[in-house]
């Protein structure tokens, strides 16, 4: 039996980079967020229910990303009911937060939340992470594992090119692309509805940040989104309307076409 992660929501992730200030301060004028160092050299990027850590690494890397649990209780029984955890200290949990390292080497943390000020920034939650990945079986058994439900998957053939997990009710908040490297693929902040897609885009353009990708309409999720990249390739996404599913609704099954991916045009296909 599966251990019982549910619910559990994104709460930040770590993106690294040569040049980590520079990175940091990126992402805090591209979110109007304050920017802060870490005493452990990082740096953190917070605003409206969005954490950003930024440390020193390789250019796109996401050495982690971490799920808050729901209360002490719930981050306790969690751990018991899967194996070789390991200590993981964060700036932004409290004590006893843990780790899992999964097939690709990066690290998935389970923790709670530290208080933390957030500001009236423009809305854009921290929704989902997702990677692309040599090992896409290997990862969806993995994440599986620790009981995150199937929502969505894409099929080429008989062959899974494409799976999309969630931990609460929200489509995905975590989703792996089959992929001829594993890499980290994109990061995304859910916004209330369709007019702050609009104003987020405009703030793109005063920023002079070109949209990268959309907007348009996923298949898997139904969300609107558009995609920008930060100063190392790493894809930003803004989305709103993403899919409520129940927690026992059966996964659907989806064609590998470029239409799954935007329903409207033309799409990002990572194999
Ligand atoms: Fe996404």
């Amino acid at each position: 039996m599966s251990p019982d992660l549910w619910p559990a929501r994104l709460h930040h992730l770590r993106r690294d980079s040569p040049q980590p200030e520079r990175l940091a301060h990126f992402y805090g004028e591209l979110l109007g967020d304050r920017v802060e160092a870490l005493p452990d050299g990082s740096w953190l990027v917070a605003g409206r229910h969005r954490r950003l850590v930024v440390g020193k690494g390789a250019a796109g890397a996401v050495p982690y990303f971490a799920l808050e649990m729901q209360d002490a209780a719930h981050l306790t029984a969690f751990r018991k009911g899967i194996l070789k955890s390991e200590d993981f200290t964060s700036s932004l949990f409290v004590d006893g937060a843990y780790a899992l390292t999964d097939p690709d080497g990066r690290r998935v943390v389970f923790g709670l939340s530290k208080e933390y000020n957030s500001s009236d920034g423009m809305p854009a939650r921290l929704q989902h992470f997702v990677c692309a990945t040599q090992r896409l079986p290997q990862m969806v058994e993995f994440y599986c594992g620790l009981g995150m439900a199937e929502s969505d998957r894409v099929l080429e053939g008989e062959a899974l090119s494409a799976v999309f997990l969630r931990s609460d009710p929200e489509h995905h908040s975590f989703a792996a692309f089959r992929a001829p490297e594993s890499r980290p693929d994109h990061h995304c902040y859910e916004t209330n509805g369709w007019l702050d897609i609009r104003d987020w885009a405009d703030r793109m353009a005063k920023l002079r940040i070109p949209l990268w990708w959309g907007p348009g309409r996923h298949g898997p999720g139904n969300n609107l989104f558009f995609m920008i990249e930060d100063p190392d390739g790493h894809k930003v996404e803004f989305s709103a309307e993403l899919e409520l599913m129940p927690k026992g609704m059966p996964h659907r099954t989806w064609p590998h076409e470029q239409r799954t991916l935007n329903l409207w045009g033309s799409a990002w296909m990572r194999s």
